[in-house]
């Protein structure tokens, strides 16, 4: 009987970035790191073992990837690190399935990768649901810890809620764990997209530059007290406290990457004129909206759920033409199987 595993996991969005790497070897980062687990942007992995294949055969969106695509080679690269630490030799037959347009900035790598994670492990050891997968010595934690060293930000995507990622002092010592739940404030991150196309620059290429940005060190001396104030503002369930620092975050985070060598941009004027089009009508409605963005063109706007009906008038009216993608936080991933 063929048993396919299914694991369903959603994107994270950023609000204080993982932004260079420490040690790459590792995916060591630079700093800590905070995010929104989301809801409905999710990937959903299915994972079959196929003793007949000779190598690991994947899908992404309906398109056959090999080792030698882009997109392939960190995918490929993650199942044979998987398969040594669990010491599986039977290839996969891997169909993977993306919510959301992928390489567009909305983190399909964190989702992608997370799902590849709990989705290959289950087959592997043959684990049902996540608590099997845990009685099989995967808990959490562990598969947190294995995601982010397909992609770092997918470690978060194994929680729901919030979640911070600890760099800690040492590379085996990082911590991934959730801060709050889903339940202690119905945020909604409404995405607009300028581009659906793959970015040119990946982040991992960009993460490699940021020790050349004039900017990154003075960034990094800076993290500790911002980490402090997001918290205390996530805390008190204060969007006017927590929405400047959602977007100081991101325009130092691109300052960095536009200060580095090579330079990057991953986003052009039409995303510019829109920063300053939701700061005019932050002021004008007193409705508390804030950007952030992480390496792409779309701009991500937070806010709580009880404004969302409100703000997506105002959308309509002054950019009708601009496509949204409306999500909330959600309860972090899943994992069924089907025979
Ligand atoms: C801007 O996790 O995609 O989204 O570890 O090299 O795969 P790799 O990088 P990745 O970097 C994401 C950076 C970011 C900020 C964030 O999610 O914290």
């Amino acid at each position: 009987m063929t048993r396919r595993y299914q694991a369903i996991v959603p994107s994270n969005i950023a609000f204080l970035k993982y932004w260079g790497k420490a040690d790459e070897s590792h995916q060591w980062p630079a700093n800590d790191s905070l995010s929104m687990t989301l809801d409905g942007l999710k990937t959903t992995t299915l994972a079959v073992k196929d003793t007949a294949l000779t190598d690991h055969a994947v899908t992404l969106n309906g398109q056959k990837v090999t080792r030698e695509d882009r997109r392939g080679l960190k995918i490929f690269r993650h199942l044979d690190h998987l398969a040594t630490i669990c010491d599986c030799a039977v290839k996969l037959a891997i169909n993977t399935h993306n919510s959301f347009p992928t390489g567009s900035g909305i983190a399909s790598s964190a989702s992608g990768l997370g799902a590849l994670t709990i989705a290959a492990l289950a087959a592997w050891t043959e684990s049902s649901n996540l608590d099997a997968l845990q009685k099989n010595g995967y808990s959490r934690e562990r598969l947190a810890q294995l995601s982010r060293q397909g992609s770092g930000s997918a470690g978060r995507s194994l929680f729901g809620g919030i979640v911070v990622w600890e760099k800690s002092s040492a590379p085996e010592s990082q911590s991934i764990y959730p801060l709050y739940p889903q339940e202690h404030w119905p945020l909604c991150d409404v995405i607009v997209l300028f581009s659906e196309e793959e970015k040119a620059v990946s982040s991992t290429q960009a993460h490699r530059a940021a020790w050349t940005s004039p900017l990154f060190e003075p960034r990094l001396a800076g993290l500790k007290e911002r980490r402090r104030l997001m918290e205390a503002a996530l805390q008190a369930r204060d969007m006017w406290r927590l929405g400047p620092l959602l977007e100081q975050e991101a325009l130092e985070m691109h300052g960095v990457i536009m200060s580095a060598q090579p330079s990057v941009h991953y986003f052009g004027t039409e995303t510019g004129h829109f920063l300053r089009l939701i700061r005019e009508i932050r002021e004008e409605e007193g409705l508390p909206v804030y950007f952030t963005i992480d390496a792409g063109p779309n701009v991500h706007l937070i806010l709580e759920e009880k404004y969302l009906e409100k703000l997506q008038k105002i959308l309509q009216l002054r950019c009708p033409q601009r496509q949204l993608l409306i999500d909330r936080m959600g309860p972090g991933p899943h994992l069924s199987v089907e025979a």
